[in-house]
């Protein structure tokens, strides 16, 4: 019976819309592609091999045989430069793993009965080597001349503090603990003193509404919720204090109380007097850590112990909190970083993502800090004072290795070349893209002006689940196609399968899944095993489904088109249209919504709402602003909708499932493409709709 219920939420997937969907996108990106790179393919200079960690595709390819033939041995050898306490069992495999749900429960691990600690490896590893004197963290404000400087040996004294304060409130090893904080070097440090006691932290990207924190809290259950009393990002304050006030209140209806809130005091947003507050319950940060010692016992964890979770949008239901463990994660992320980023001593490396996401955990935080590499901690956005910003922090720290999103490249481009090249920018080396499909167009500009036709891009493809990149370009090892992310990292092993779950050979498209587990992919989902099965390894018997669809040309390189599920990717942004669905009829005028998503300029993909009123109800403007000022308040600014499309009725079939690839032509207003609607249980609302369209 497990089984047939397995098959049965599988079929939330619908197929048939997915690759439809998939083919427009492959056929859209394919003829860009075709206008730029039929001449060229994009290689780095000789004078950059010569230097790269990895040189050319050879040696790639024999590291790459080693990673999939004996990936216990290649992972030990790597496994081997960390600081292990407690060695694990070398005469043991060390991995083991089932991937199919016909054999049994879905398990991977590595190293397991090793003891190590991933703060103490990013952190006290490099004091001890004698490199405390070191950068770590290069934080700039979103005020022109705010910034701050630490280092290694000053990251590690603030990490043991936080680390003291946390055990001083009884936080234990396995707890969990909440982090709703803007982008102060604060942030990463708290994650590290989460890491350094083994208990897991689960950020919530500070752009959330309060309810959407809520829903987070009463999943995890924090012992305690780490916040800053508010925020100035470009030219606006958002009172964060305030919202996690509002949260704590929603999870207290819910039987579940807070019972400590830490608050770092930001006065450059908001005073003291002004902050929210609650006695006995909060406190400041400015008040306690720094009464702490600056030394602090390392929590020697398990490999296969969790390190932290992070909530992520799927195609149904509420978000799914991805946990991650310690020893497979720790090599994913600094193994990927160094020769991705093709990472040397000396790099000043700068990601621009919130480390709400898990870029922002893996290559903010934990993949460069284990490697030792300075990194740029950055508060504000790309556009404040003006859209020359990046390149102006850049020149300021010569800043060699930059990563950042496509929607964020878009944008920039949109503002102008002199904004870029008015700085220098010759510090720069590598330049990398995540989140999103990367369109020709804008990895033409990003290469061509942003990095002077010198930098090599890396267009890397992974998710929250994968905990680091999977496939993606090696800087110095093969020439680039712009637009597709190329070929597998060390040890990954994607499989091209079709609707029937069959794996395809050579050139062709279909569903992207991995044969074997990546190193660092999630173990689980927090609380949930069934939904981890059901959502990733149900829909394709044997593999781990990514939820993306994918082609792979005739050299082998892959294509990523984009999520084949009812998952939207705004600005990089995962969002799952049946969130945006429930925060639209939770307004009391809505009877019902459909939301898809729709090629965007800047944003990539935008949200389009289909919405039913209400029986009586008039449309208006107004109401319009309602709703959109309902899903802000329900999930975040960044769902917001797009478009509202007000719909008398919704395509649907006779068995009252709504039919979105009608819904998606008509967004996309691809009206001569409906397709066969003679199926629908009332073909005439689609002529309602298209009469609707721009109304
Ligand atoms: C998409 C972000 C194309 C993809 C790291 C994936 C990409 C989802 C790329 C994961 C890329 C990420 N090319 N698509 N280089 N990188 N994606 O969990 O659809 O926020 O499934 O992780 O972003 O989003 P997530």
């Amino acid at each position: 019976s497990r089984g047939f219920e397995l098959q049965r939420r599988a079929g939330n997937f619908s197929k048939a819309a997915a690759l439809e969907r998939k083919a427009i996108r492959a056929t859209a990106v394919e003829a860009e592609v075709e206008q730029w790179t039929a001449d060229k393919l994009i290689d780095a200079s000789e004078e950059f091999k010569a230097k790269a960690l990895i040189k050319s595709r050879e040696q790639y390819d024999e590291m790459y045989k080693r990673s999939v033939e004996d990936p216990d041995g290649f992972w030990s050898d790597i496994a081997s430069e960390f600081h292990w306490e407690q060695k694990w069992d070398s005469s043991k495999p060390a991995s083991s793993w089932n991937l199919d749900v016909r054999k049994g429960p879905i398990y991977v691990e590595w190293f397991k009965g090793g003891k190590t600690n991933i703060a103490y490896n990013a952190v006290d590893r490099h004091v001890k080597a004698g490199r405390g004197g070191e950068t770590a963290i290069l934080w700039e404000g979103n005020d022109v001349g705010r910034d701050r400087k630490l280092t290694f040996q000053q990251l590690q004294d603030e990490v043991c503090q936080v680390a003291n304060y946390l055990r001083s409130i009884g936080v234990k090893k396995g707890d969990s603990v909440t982090i709703y904080m803007p982008m102060l070097a604060e942030l990463p440090v708290t994650m590290l003193a989460c890491m350094r006691i083994g208990a897991v932290h689960s950020v919530v990207f500070a752009g959330f509404s309060a309810d959407s924190l809520a829903g987070r809290m009463m999943d995890s259950k924090p012992r305690v919720v780490l916040t800053c009393s508010a925020v100035r990002r470009g030219n606006k304050v958002i009172g964060l204090k305030e919202i996690v006030d509002k949260a704590a209140d929603i999870c207290s209806k819910q039987g579940f109380d807070v019972e400590r809130v830490l608050v770092y005091d930001n006065e450059n947003a908001i005073s003291r007097e002004k902050t929210p507050w609650k006695d006995g319950r909060d406190e400041w940060w400015q008040d306690r850590i720094p009464s702490f010692e600056t030394e602090s016992p390392v929590e020697w964890v398990d490999a296969e112990d969790p390190s932290f979770m992070l909530y992520t949008s799927g195609s149904t239901g509420k978000p799914k909190g991805v946990l991650h463990t310690t020893g497979g994660y720790m090599l994913g992320a600094a193994t990927s970083f160094k020769y991705i980023f093709d990472y040397r001593p000396g790099d000043v490396y700068w990601c621009t993502a919130d480390c709400g996401w898990i870029t922002g955990h893996t290559y903010l935080t934990y993949g460069p800090l284990l490697n030792g590499a300075s990194i740029v901690v950055f508060e504000g956005v790309p556009t404040y004072p003006d859209a020359g910003r990046c390149w102006e922090i850049v020149d300021k720290y010569q800043v060699t290795l930059f990563y950042t999103a496509p929607t964020a490249i878009r944008a920039l481009q949109k503002s102008g070349n002199s904004f870029v090249t008015k700085y220098s920018r010759k510090s720069l080396r590598v330049l990398g893209s995540v989140g999103e499909p990367i369109n020709p167009n804008a990895w033409r500009w990003y290469y061509e002006v942003v990095g002077d036709s010198r930098c090599p891009i890396v267009d890397t493809w992974w998710q929250t689940e994968t905990g680091s990149i999977l496939i993606t370009p090696l800087p110095g090892a093969w020439p680039q196609k712009p637009g597709s992310a190329t070929l597998p990292f060390f040890g990954v092993q994607p499989a091209v399968v079709d609707e029937n779950g069959r794996e395809q050979d050579g050139p062709c498209s279909g569903y992207l899944c991995m044969k074997a587990p990546p190193i660092s992919l999630m173990r689980t989902l927090y609380g949930d095993q069934e939904r981890y099965e059901t959502a990733y390894f149900a829909p394709f018997k044997g593999f781990y489904f990514s939820g993306d669809g994918c082609r792979r040309d005739e050299d082998g390189y892959y294509w990523l088109t984009g999520r084949v599920d009812d998952v939207i990717n705004v600005s990089g942004h995962r969002i799952g249209t049946a969130e945006v669905e429930s925060a639209l009829v939770s307004h009391s005028m809505c009877a019902e919504a459909a939301v898809v998503g729709y090629d965007h300029e800047i944003k990539g993909q935008g949200i389009y709402a289909f919405v039913t009123l209400m029986e009586g109800v008039d449309y208006s403007d107004d109401l319009r602003r309602q709703l959109v000022t309902t899903v802000r308040s329900e999930i975040g600014a960044f769902a917001a909708p797009d478009v509202i499309h007000w719909a008398p009725g919704l395509p649907k079939t006779r068995s009252g499932k709504i039919m979105r690839r009608i819904l998606r032509k008509i967004a996309a207003n691809q009206l001569d493409e409906l397709g066969d609607t003679s199926t629908l249980a009332e073909p005439a609302v689609v002529d309602q709709l298209i009469e609707l369209r721009g109304k």
